[in-house]
């Protein structure tokens, strides 16, 4: 059965989106694991999005979504870890691609960047778009060749 728990969080910049965006999942179905931060206090984006990635990295939930002002210095984190492929989006097209030709297990959202309303719509999109395989399983195997050599990589 499908997992249904999206892990979400983000810095003071991605704290609004991320409270709008929870909403969302839950009125389409999806369960947010909200991870913070939860004050409009300033933070460091890294204390919020390196305990998700490693989340994903282990397997214990399968996608989550990090948002910081651009979307930068998330998706800078995250793809360090092995077995996390996050992708910065910022329309639906690049929301679709994320999911059929990437299987990006990670969505990344610059806060200060994209509205609500679209910010909704690139969500939803990754969430019901399918990885395409083919040629794309070739290339992600390539990638984890990548990881393997990179011993000391999370
Ligand atoms: C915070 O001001 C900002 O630097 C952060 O949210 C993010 O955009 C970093 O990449």
């Amino acid at each position: 059965m499908e997992d249904r728990r999206i892990a979400i969080a983000s810095d003071h910049a991605g704290m609004e989106l991320k409270e709008d965006l929870k909403e969302f999942l839950r009125s389409i179905g999806y369960e947010p694991v909200d991870m913070g931060t939860n004050t409009s206090e300033r933070v460091d984006y890294p204390d919020y999005g390196i305990p998700v990635a490693e989340k994903v990295s282990k397997g214990e939930i399968q996608r989550a979504i990090l948002i910081c002002g651009t979307g930068i210095g998330m998706s800078i984190l995250a793809n360090k870890f092995r077995g996390v492929r996050a992708a910065l989006i910022y329309d639906i097209y690049t929301a679709r691609m994320a999911k059929e030709h990437n299987d990006a297990n990670i969505v990344v959202i610059g806060g200060r960047v994209v509205g609500k309303g679209l910010a909704r719509e690139m969500v939803r999109t990754w969430l019901e778009a399918s990885f395409q395989g083919g040629r794309h399983t070739k290339r992600l195997d390539k990638i984890r060749e990548l990881e393997n050599r990179m011993g000391e990589k999370v």
